[in-house]
Protein backbone atom coordinates (compact mmCIF):
# COMPACT_ATOMS: atom_id res chain seq x y z
CA UNK A 1 0.00 0.00 0.00
CA UNK A 2 0.82 3.79 -0.69
CA UNK A 3 0.37 6.65 1.43
CA UNK A 4 0.40 10.01 0.81
CA UNK A 5 -0.59 12.58 3.95
CA UNK A 6 -1.52 15.97 2.42
CA UNK A 7 -2.40 18.56 5.39
CA UNK A 8 -5.23 16.83 7.04
CA UNK A 9 -6.03 14.29 4.41
CA UNK A 10 -4.34 10.68 3.53
CA UNK A 11 -4.45 9.34 0.38
CA UNK A 12 -3.99 5.43 0.07
CA UNK A 13 -3.37 3.06 -2.57
CA UNK A 14 -3.84 -0.24 -3.14
CA UNK A 15 -1.79 -2.30 -6.02
CA UNK A 16 -4.61 -5.03 -5.55
CA UNK A 17 -7.64 -6.03 -6.96
CA UNK A 18 -10.21 -4.84 -5.11
CA UNK A 19 -12.31 -7.40 -4.21
CA UNK A 20 -9.31 -8.04 -1.57
CA UNK A 21 -9.51 -4.92 -0.38
CA UNK A 22 -12.93 -4.34 0.50
CA UNK A 23 -12.52 -6.98 3.70
CA UNK A 24 -10.18 -5.05 5.26
CA UNK A 25 -12.46 -1.80 5.38
CA UNK A 26 -15.02 -1.65 8.03
CA UNK A 27 -18.90 -1.86 7.38
CA UNK A 28 -20.29 2.10 7.24
CA UNK A 29 -16.84 3.73 6.82
CA UNK A 30 -17.13 5.31 3.81
CA UNK A 31 -18.84 8.66 2.77
CA UNK A 32 -18.19 8.33 -0.98
CA UNK A 33 -17.58 5.56 -3.92
CA UNK A 34 -16.80 6.99 -7.14
CA UNK A 35 -15.87 4.94 -9.79
CA UNK A 36 -16.01 3.35 -13.35
CA UNK A 37 -15.44 -0.10 -13.54
CA UNK A 38 -13.82 -1.91 -17.07
CA UNK A 39 -17.04 -2.18 -20.01
CA UNK A 40 -15.44 -5.96 -20.50
CA UNK A 41 -15.08 -5.25 -24.64
CA UNK A 42 -10.96 -5.90 -24.78
CA UNK A 43 -9.49 -2.44 -23.43
CA UNK A 44 -5.70 -3.50 -22.82
CA UNK A 45 -6.34 -4.23 -18.80
CA UNK A 46 -9.01 -6.60 -19.30
CA UNK A 47 -8.96 -10.18 -20.06
CA UNK A 48 -9.61 -10.84 -24.02
CA UNK A 49 -12.51 -13.46 -22.43
CA UNK A 50 -14.10 -10.87 -20.74
CA UNK A 51 -17.83 -10.13 -21.83
CA UNK A 52 -21.08 -9.60 -20.56
CA UNK A 53 -21.30 -12.13 -17.96
CA UNK A 54 -18.00 -10.91 -16.68
CA UNK A 55 -19.36 -7.31 -16.14
CA UNK A 56 -22.40 -8.65 -14.11
CA UNK A 57 -20.67 -11.22 -11.95
CA UNK A 58 -17.53 -8.40 -11.07
CA UNK A 59 -20.52 -5.45 -10.81
CA UNK A 60 -22.04 -7.52 -8.36
CA UNK A 61 -19.62 -8.08 -6.03
CA UNK A 62 -18.32 -4.50 -5.72
CA UNK A 63 -21.97 -3.00 -5.96
CA UNK A 64 -22.52 -5.87 -2.91
CA UNK A 65 -18.85 -4.74 -0.99
CA UNK A 66 -19.88 -0.92 -2.11
CA UNK A 67 -23.22 -0.95 -0.23
CA UNK A 68 -21.82 -2.57 2.90
CA UNK A 69 -18.55 -0.14 3.42
CA UNK A 70 -20.91 2.65 2.28
CA UNK A 71 -21.87 5.30 5.65
CA UNK A 72 -26.07 5.58 6.28
CA UNK A 73 -26.25 8.80 4.15
CA UNK A 74 -23.44 8.15 1.95
CA UNK A 75 -23.37 8.37 -1.54
CA UNK A 76 -22.26 6.16 -4.66
CA UNK A 77 -21.93 6.91 -8.17
CA UNK A 78 -21.68 4.48 -10.96
CA UNK A 79 -19.61 6.45 -14.19
CA UNK A 80 -20.36 3.95 -16.82
CA UNK A 81 -20.83 4.00 -20.73
CA UNK A 82 -22.00 1.04 -23.54
CA UNK A 83 -20.88 -2.79 -24.02
CA UNK A 84 -20.50 -2.45 -27.97
CA UNK A 85 -19.82 -5.38 -29.72
CA UNK A 86 -20.30 -5.64 -33.71
CA UNK A 87 -22.81 -2.00 -33.78
CA UNK A 88 -24.84 -3.10 -31.60
CA UNK A 89 -24.98 -1.80 -28.02
CA UNK A 90 -25.68 -2.80 -24.20
CA UNK A 91 -26.45 0.65 -22.09
CA UNK A 92 -24.21 -0.70 -19.02
CA UNK A 93 -26.24 1.25 -16.60
CA UNK A 94 -29.29 -0.71 -17.28
CA UNK A 95 -27.40 -3.29 -15.63
CA UNK A 96 -26.30 -1.53 -12.89
CA UNK A 97 -29.63 -0.54 -12.12
CA UNK A 98 -30.92 -4.19 -12.17
CA UNK A 99 -27.68 -5.26 -9.82
CA UNK A 100 -28.88 -2.77 -7.34
CA UNK A 101 -32.46 -3.82 -7.65
CA UNK A 102 -31.40 -7.17 -6.97
CA UNK A 103 -29.37 -6.55 -3.75
CA UNK A 104 -31.99 -3.84 -2.52
CA UNK A 105 -34.26 -6.80 -2.34
CA UNK A 106 -32.29 -8.13 0.37
CA UNK A 107 -31.65 -5.19 2.83
CA UNK A 108 -33.51 -3.01 5.30
CA UNK A 109 -34.84 0.66 3.91
CA UNK A 110 -32.36 2.38 5.72
CA UNK A 111 -29.53 0.44 3.96
CA UNK A 112 -30.70 0.24 0.13
CA UNK A 113 -29.49 2.12 -2.78
CA UNK A 114 -32.10 4.95 -3.75
CA UNK A 115 -30.78 6.48 -7.37
CA UNK A 116 -31.77 10.29 -7.67
CA UNK A 117 -29.74 10.78 -10.64
CA UNK A 118 -28.79 9.16 -14.04
CA UNK A 119 -26.59 12.21 -15.13
CA UNK A 120 -25.93 12.00 -19.09
CA UNK A 121 -22.21 12.97 -19.25
CA UNK A 122 -22.08 14.31 -22.74
CA UNK A 123 -18.74 14.72 -24.82
CA UNK A 124 -18.03 16.53 -28.55
CA UNK A 125 -15.17 14.25 -29.30
CA UNK A 126 -15.11 10.29 -29.95
CA UNK A 127 -14.70 7.63 -32.40
CA UNK A 128 -16.77 8.22 -35.85
CA UNK A 129 -19.39 5.49 -36.42
CA UNK A 130 -20.35 4.63 -39.50
CA UNK A 131 -23.15 2.00 -38.85
CA UNK A 132 -24.85 3.79 -36.14
CA UNK A 133 -24.75 7.13 -34.72
CA UNK A 134 -21.40 8.33 -33.15
CA UNK A 135 -21.76 7.44 -29.38
CA UNK A 136 -21.73 11.04 -27.35
CA UNK A 137 -22.34 10.14 -23.68
CA UNK A 138 -21.70 8.20 -21.07
CA UNK A 139 -24.10 7.89 -17.52
CA UNK A 140 -23.13 8.70 -14.21
CA UNK A 141 -25.40 6.31 -11.94
CA UNK A 142 -26.22 8.77 -8.62
CA UNK A 143 -27.11 6.35 -5.49
CA UNK A 144 -27.61 7.15 -2.02
CA UNK A 145 -28.01 4.86 0.81
CA UNK A 146 -30.79 5.12 3.05
CA UNK A 147 -33.20 8.57 1.95
CA UNK A 148 -31.55 11.21 4.01
CA UNK A 149 -28.17 12.33 2.50
CA UNK A 150 -25.54 15.06 1.97
CA UNK A 151 -26.50 17.17 -1.62
CA UNK A 152 -24.86 20.41 -1.60
CA UNK A 153 -26.32 22.09 -4.72
CA UNK A 154 -24.71 25.35 -4.38
CA UNK A 155 -20.98 23.82 -4.24
CA UNK A 156 -21.95 23.09 -7.77
CA UNK A 157 -23.91 26.00 -9.10
CA UNK A 158 -23.15 27.33 -12.67
CA UNK A 159 -23.47 30.73 -14.38
CA UNK A 160 -26.96 31.31 -15.78
CA UNK A 161 -26.96 32.17 -19.65
CA UNK A 162 -29.14 35.09 -18.91
CA UNK A 163 -28.00 36.21 -15.40
CA UNK A 164 -29.32 39.75 -16.28
CA UNK A 165 -33.15 38.53 -16.33
CA UNK A 166 -35.87 39.81 -14.13
CA UNK A 167 -39.11 39.08 -13.50
CA UNK A 168 -41.47 40.83 -15.72
CA UNK A 169 -44.97 40.75 -13.72
CA UNK A 170 -46.04 39.77 -10.29
CA UNK A 171 -45.18 40.39 -6.38
CA UNK A 172 -41.35 39.83 -7.62
CA UNK A 173 -41.28 42.04 -10.75
CA UNK A 174 -38.30 44.03 -11.75
CA UNK A 175 -36.12 41.22 -9.26
CA UNK A 176 -33.48 38.80 -10.84
CA UNK A 177 -35.20 35.93 -11.51
CA UNK A 178 -32.30 33.96 -11.36
CA UNK A 179 -30.18 32.55 -8.28
CA UNK A 180 -27.39 34.56 -7.34
CA UNK A 181 -25.38 31.78 -6.62
CA UNK A 182 -26.50 30.51 -10.14
CA UNK A 183 -28.28 27.84 -11.27
CA UNK A 184 -28.85 24.02 -10.74
CA UNK A 185 -26.12 22.26 -13.30
CA UNK A 186 -28.88 19.74 -14.26
CA UNK A 187 -28.22 16.23 -14.65
CA UNK A 188 -26.97 16.55 -18.50
CA UNK A 189 -23.19 17.63 -17.68
CA UNK A 190 -20.92 19.06 -21.24
CA UNK A 191 -17.41 18.05 -19.96
CA UNK A 192 -14.92 17.18 -22.79
CA UNK A 193 -13.53 13.68 -22.72
CA UNK A 194 -9.84 12.91 -21.97
CA UNK A 195 -8.53 11.74 -25.52
CA UNK A 196 -5.31 12.51 -27.13
CA UNK A 197 -4.81 15.62 -26.54
CA UNK A 198 -6.79 16.22 -23.59
CA UNK A 199 -4.32 17.98 -21.01
CA UNK A 200 -5.02 15.65 -18.52
CA UNK A 201 -4.12 12.72 -20.93
CA UNK A 202 -2.17 9.72 -19.69
CA UNK A 203 -1.22 6.11 -20.90
CA UNK A 204 -4.24 5.20 -19.27
CA UNK A 205 -6.42 4.51 -22.38
CA UNK A 206 -9.71 5.05 -20.51
CA UNK A 207 -10.03 7.74 -18.27
CA UNK A 208 -12.45 10.76 -17.13
CA UNK A 209 -11.90 14.16 -16.55
CA UNK A 210 -10.65 15.24 -12.89
CA UNK A 211 -13.94 17.69 -13.31
CA UNK A 212 -16.32 14.85 -13.24
CA UNK A 213 -15.51 13.46 -9.31
CA UNK A 214 -14.46 17.08 -8.56
CA UNK A 215 -18.02 17.71 -9.16
CA UNK A 216 -19.32 14.62 -7.56
CA UNK A 217 -16.96 15.25 -4.12
CA UNK A 218 -17.99 18.81 -4.47
CA UNK A 219 -22.29 18.06 -4.32
CA UNK A 220 -21.87 15.06 -2.18
CA UNK A 221 -19.20 15.14 0.53
CA UNK A 222 -17.47 17.77 3.05
CA UNK A 223 -14.13 18.35 3.28
CA UNK A 224 -12.26 15.70 6.02
CA UNK A 225 -14.79 13.19 3.99
CA UNK A 226 -13.03 9.61 3.19
CA UNK A 227 -13.81 8.73 -0.78
CA UNK A 228 -13.05 5.53 -2.28
CA UNK A 229 -12.09 4.30 -6.27
CA UNK A 230 -12.25 0.79 -6.59
CA UNK A 231 -11.33 0.83 -9.75
CA UNK A 232 -8.58 3.83 -9.64
CA UNK A 233 -7.27 3.71 -13.04
CA UNK A 234 -4.65 7.05 -13.81
CA UNK A 235 -5.63 8.26 -10.23
CA UNK A 236 -8.29 10.90 -11.18
CA UNK A 237 -10.29 10.26 -8.25
CA UNK A 238 -7.45 10.76 -5.72
CA UNK A 239 -6.57 13.90 -7.88
CA UNK A 240 -9.58 15.74 -7.57
CA UNK A 241 -9.83 14.50 -3.48
CA UNK A 242 -6.88 16.44 -2.95
CA UNK A 243 -7.74 19.05 -4.84
CA UNK A 244 -11.51 19.41 -2.36
CA UNK A 245 -9.24 18.78 0.86
CA UNK A 246 -10.94 15.26 1.23
CA UNK A 247 -9.36 11.56 2.65
CA UNK A 248 -8.98 8.35 -0.24
CA UNK A 249 -8.79 4.89 -0.88
CA UNK A 250 -8.17 3.72 -4.37
CA UNK A 251 -7.36 -0.17 -5.37
CA UNK A 252 -5.96 -0.23 -9.07
CA UNK A 253 -4.85 -4.17 -10.54
CA UNK A 254 -2.26 -2.51 -13.30
CA UNK A 255 0.97 -1.49 -11.48
CA UNK A 256 1.47 0.70 -14.40
CA UNK A 257 -1.74 2.33 -13.79
CA UNK A 258 -0.56 2.90 -10.31
CA UNK A 259 2.45 4.58 -10.95
CA UNK A 260 0.66 6.86 -12.80
CA UNK A 261 -1.12 7.42 -10.51
CA UNK A 262 1.30 8.18 -7.71
CA UNK A 263 2.89 10.53 -9.97
CA UNK A 264 -0.42 12.46 -10.44
CA UNK A 265 -0.90 12.43 -6.78
CA UNK A 266 2.21 14.02 -6.11
CA UNK A 267 1.97 16.74 -8.56
CA UNK A 268 -1.59 17.97 -6.93
CA UNK A 269 -0.43 17.97 -3.87
CA UNK A 270 2.90 20.29 -5.25
CA UNK A 271 -0.15 21.89 -7.17
CA UNK A 272 0.99 21.38 -10.51
CA UNK A 273 -1.07 18.79 -12.04
CA UNK A 274 -2.22 18.92 -15.39
CA UNK A 275 -6.05 19.96 -15.13
CA UNK A 276 -8.86 21.58 -17.28
CA UNK A 277 -10.85 23.35 -15.18
CA UNK A 278 -14.70 22.74 -14.72
CA UNK A 279 -15.47 25.70 -17.47
CA UNK A 280 -18.21 25.63 -19.87
CA UNK A 281 -17.22 24.50 -23.44
CA UNK A 282 -16.93 27.52 -25.99
CA UNK A 283 -18.32 27.22 -29.47
CA UNK A 284 -15.26 27.12 -31.66
CA UNK A 285 -14.10 30.39 -33.07
CA UNK A 286 -15.29 31.25 -36.34
CA UNK A 287 -12.75 33.59 -37.97
CA UNK A 288 -10.12 30.64 -37.08
CA UNK A 289 -9.19 28.69 -40.42
CA UNK A 290 -9.96 25.64 -39.00
CA UNK A 291 -13.06 26.03 -38.05
CA UNK A 292 -14.28 27.72 -41.71
CA UNK A 293 -15.89 25.12 -44.48
CA UNK A 294 -13.36 24.13 -46.99
CA UNK A 295 -15.14 25.57 -50.67
CA UNK A 296 -15.08 21.18 -51.67
CA UNK A 297 -17.24 20.42 -48.73
CA UNK A 298 -20.92 20.07 -49.24
CA UNK A 299 -23.15 20.52 -46.20
C1 LIG B 1 -12.42 2.35 -16.62
S1 LIG B 1 -10.88 2.21 -15.82
C2 LIG B 1 -10.97 3.49 -14.60
C3 LIG B 1 -10.34 4.76 -15.08
C4 LIG B 1 -10.31 5.87 -14.05
N1 LIG B 1 -11.64 6.38 -13.75
C5 LIG B 1 -9.41 7.01 -14.50
O1 LIG B 1 -9.89 8.16 -14.63
O2 LIG B 1 -8.24 6.75 -14.79
C6 LIG B 1 -11.05 0.76 -14.86
C7 LIG B 1 -9.76 0.38 -14.14
O3 LIG B 1 -10.04 -0.69 -13.23
C8 LIG B 1 -8.92 -1.54 -13.16
N2 LIG B 1 -9.40 -2.85 -12.63
C9 LIG B 1 -10.04 -3.83 -13.29
N3 LIG B 1 -10.41 -4.81 -12.44
C10 LIG B 1 -10.01 -4.42 -11.20
C11 LIG B 1 -10.11 -4.99 -9.91
N4 LIG B 1 -10.72 -6.16 -9.72
N5 LIG B 1 -9.61 -4.31 -8.86
C12 LIG B 1 -9.00 -3.12 -9.05
N6 LIG B 1 -8.85 -2.53 -10.26
C13 LIG B 1 -9.35 -3.17 -11.32
C14 LIG B 1 -8.39 -1.57 -14.59
O4 LIG B 1 -7.04 -1.94 -14.64
C15 LIG B 1 -8.63 -0.12 -15.04
O5 LIG B 1 -7.52 0.69 -14.84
Amino acid sequence: MDEFIYEDTKIKLYNEDCLKIFPLIDNESIDLIITSPPYCMGKEYENTSDDINSFLSMNKKVIYEAQRVLKKGGNLCWQIGFHVKDSVIVPLDCLIYQIVEEINKTLSDDCKLYLHNRIVWSFGHGLNAEKRLSGRYETIMWYTKGKEYLFNLNAIRVPQKYPGKKYSKGKKAGQYSGNPLGKNPSDVWDIPNVKANHIEKTAHPCQFPIAIPQRLIKALSRQGDIIMDPFLGSGTTAVACIMEKRSFIGCELKEDYVSIAKQRITDAIQGNVKYRPDVPVIEPDKNQKVAQKPEEFKW
